[in-house]
């Protein structure tokens, strides 16, 4: 078995289909604090089995102690934390406590019972704004523009201080550039609850109506056409990237700590204008914009080298930006049918 935290969030709900198609069985724990059981249902749904779900909270370590006696698990991919940029500006502690904390608690949990095989979603935010395009692993880390970012560098920190004293921990440090989209299936896909902040839930809710036109956060940078570029992935793509992590932790010898970063990512960069122009054409609906203010913190560009992901676990982006974009859309009418967003 192999224990998902964050199990009912955006990542960790695909990621949970990807590992059961691959033959693991996914244990999904969550706080639920940021994201629905219906998600639960939905991966239930499209894997036809009834995968586990506890809903425990990882800072609760009594809780967590009781999790580890009633399952026995081959590795741990850990989703949960606090993830909203802005918020963590206004509770830097809360997200001290939850995101970096909250490793810490799991961390002593799981090398009491000898669970070594660790894949963590950690962020391309760690790199700030990189010096050169497409960014490595090996790019420097930059001081963080956020409290949520810092989260990020200080718990690839502790992983590594961790495996350095584990001795024979396996740990993938997964820097995720911006993962979009939905299961094809629309049983899953991502619930921001209140307004979003990530521009594909915020696109999907203006065009649907729920939301006034979405603004671009700025058009006077100095790229092509002056709005930010990002790497934009599949989600189902960066859910079978934890599978093959997962698998390259069990692959590493027993006796000996490795603890390695991967970017993932497609190795394409998009701005947000064609970000709006490939929804249009994936979908043909029209998106409702204006231009706007530059969002405080926003990177300029920047996108994946993705080369160590391909050479050393296998793993490359299937889909499109437009397949992606088809299902964030088809997730969203989905929701719209069922008046729940
Ligand atoms: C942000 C964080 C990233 C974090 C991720 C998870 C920064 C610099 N990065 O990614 O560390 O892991 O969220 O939630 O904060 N945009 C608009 N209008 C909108 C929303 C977004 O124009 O209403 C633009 C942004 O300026 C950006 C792009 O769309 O250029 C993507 O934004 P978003 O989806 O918020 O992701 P990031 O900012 O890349």
């Amino acid at each position: 078995m192999v224990l998902v935290t964050g199990g009912a969030g955006y990542i960790g709900s695909h990621t949970a289909v990807a590992l059961h198609e691959a033959g693991f069985m996914p244990v999904l724990v969550d706080n639920l604090h940021n994201s629905k059981a219906s998600a639960v249902d939905g991966v239930r749904a499209i894997v036809g089995e009834d995968i586990p779900f506890e809903a425990v909270d990882i800072c609760d370590k009594a809780a967590l102690e009781a999790l580890f006696g009633r399952h026995d698990f081959v590795g741990v991919l850990h989703f949960a934390a606090h993830k909203a940029v802005g918020e963590s500006m206004a509770k830097p502690a809360m997200y001290a406590a939850n995101n970096v904390g909250g490793l810490g608690v799991l961390l002593e949990v799981a090398s009491a019972h000898d669970l070594d095989n660790i894949v963590f979603s950690s962020s391309c935010t760690v790199y700030g704004e990189p010096e050169d395009m497409p960014v490595a692993e090996s790019a420097p880390f930059q001081r963080a523009e956020s409290p949520y970012g810092w989260t990020k560098q200080a718990c690839e920190r502790v992983l590594e201080d961790h495996a350095a004293a584990r001795g024979a921990a396996h740990v993938a440090l997964l820097r995720y550039f911006n993962p979009i989209g939905a299961h094809p299936s629309a049983n899953i896909g991502e619930l921001p609850l209140g307004v979003p902040n990530n521009l594909i839930p915020f696109l999907t809710q203006a065009v649907s109506g729920i939301r006034k036109a979405l603004t671009v956060f700025g058009g006077d940078y100095a790229t092509p056409d002056g709005t930010c570029i990002r790497d934009y992935l599949h989600v189902m793509d960066l859910a079978e990237a934890h599978v093959a992590a997962l698998q390259w932790c069990l692959d590493q010898p027993d006796d000996q700590s490795v603890i390695r970063p991967f970017n993932l990512g497609t190795g394409k960069g998009a701005s947000v204008l064609e970000v709006i122009q490939g929804f249009e054409r994936a979908t043909g609906q029209k998106v409702p914009y204006t231009m706007g203010e530059r969002r405080e913190g926003d990177v300029v560009a920047i996108w994946a080298d993705p080369s160590r992901a391909a050479n050393e676990l296998g793993w490359r982006t299937t889909r499109s930006l437009d397949t992606s974009l088809a299902d964030a859309w088809r997730w969203q009418e989905k929701l719209n049918q069922e008046g729940s967003n």
